[in-house]
């Protein structure tokens, strides 16, 4: 057996929905945790402004479910009434809620303008975070994440959609990738890396939120430089760039001061942006070489 599925069977899966209050206390009565990660959302920017209810149900008031459901469990009453020990709570809070950024780098105190429905339902989630753990002395935090790539970022999103794209031309599978703002910077760091940061969160005497990223910010067309590099191809005879990618509003650049991340976690970032692009893009290589690689059809198609 394969060490992820390995990993796998170890995982018990408990059904509950972030539009439905009944079924996220079930499953927090039913598995009593220590800590709950709040992850769930819909995360694709881009859909936020087709589906704008939608978002703000599940990526905004979603958080609230979980808080109440975690609320209600731990017996705490609304009049604040001590309840039974303290399940750790982490909320997935976005750089997206900089948007139009009042400074740069952002810090935990720097003040918010989101600028896609999906931001403003991720300050909801943010304040709403806070206020519980300041109504009810919840051990709840918010990780403020930059945005954190693997090869298992879903296709939709800019690093994958261009490892992938890569790999395909390499392999003479496509010929080309049509995208949006090239001019737009991100601060782009490897999901695992984060994924620590945010444990490190829920051990801490004091519940407190953390900005998470590198420091470092790059062009969405350097990524695209980097990854056509490393296939060893120019980017400049495949890309087109395709109006229909263009945001109603855009967030032009973000870059973290993690700081206080460092300080208080001791959490640094091991992985530079030039290896995160490189092992992207040599996964999804290799992903595409093995038989029945590109199995998903919806690998590479853009959803709007
Ligand atoms: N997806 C996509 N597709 N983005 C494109 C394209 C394209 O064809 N062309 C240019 N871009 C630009 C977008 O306009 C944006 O400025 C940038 O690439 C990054 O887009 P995404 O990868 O879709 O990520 P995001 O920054 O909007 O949001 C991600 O990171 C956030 C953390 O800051 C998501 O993971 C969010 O859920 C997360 O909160």
């Amino acid at each position: 057996m394969s060490k992820v599925r390995q990993q796998l069977s170890d995982v018990r899966l408990v059904r509950g929905d972030l539009l439905d209050q009944g079924s996220l206390i079930s499953a927090v009565e039913r598995v009593q945790p220590d800590e709950v990660y709040n992850l769930a959302a819909i995360s694709y920017v881009p859909m936020s402004w087709s589906q704008a209810e939608l978002t703000g149900e599940v990526t905004g008031l979603g958080v609230l479910r979980v808080l109440e459901a975690i609320r209600v469990c731990s017996g705490i009453s609304a009049s604040r009434t001590p309840g039974r020990g303290q399940i750790r709570f982490y909320q997935a809070s976005s750089s997206e809620m900089f948007g139009q950024v009042r400074e740069s780098p952002q810090t935990e105190g720097t003040a918010f303008h989101p600028r896609s429905p999906y931001g403003v339902a991720k300050v909801y989630g943010h304040f709403l975070t806070q206020n519980y753990r300041e109504s009810y002395g919840m051990y709840a935090v918010s990780g403020i994440l930059f945005n954190h790539e693997s090869p298992r970022r879903g296709a939709e999103f800019v690093s994958r959609k261009v490892s992938l794209a890569a790999a395909k031309i390499k392999l003479g599978l496509d010929r080309q990738l049509r995208l949006g703002n090239l001019s737009a910077s991100r601060d782009w760091g490897f999901a695992g890396d984060y994924v620590r940061a945010m444990q490190l969160m829920l051990v801490q005497e004091q519940p407190e939120d953390y900005v998470i990223g590198t420091g470092v910010t790059h062009t969405v067309q350097s990524l695209v430089e980097r990854a056509f590099e490393v296939a060893g191809l120019n980017w400049r005879d495949h890309v087109v760039c395709d109006a229909a990618f263009i945001r109603p509003a855009e967030v032009d650049q973000l870059c973290a001061d993690a700081s206080k991340a460092r300080q208080r976690l001791g959490w640094e970032p091991a992985t530079k942006f030039e290896d995160l692009v490189t092992m992207m893009v040599e996964s999804d290589l290799e992903l595409l070489s093995a038989p029945g690689g590109l199995a998903d059809d919806s690998f590479g198609h853009d959803v709007w």
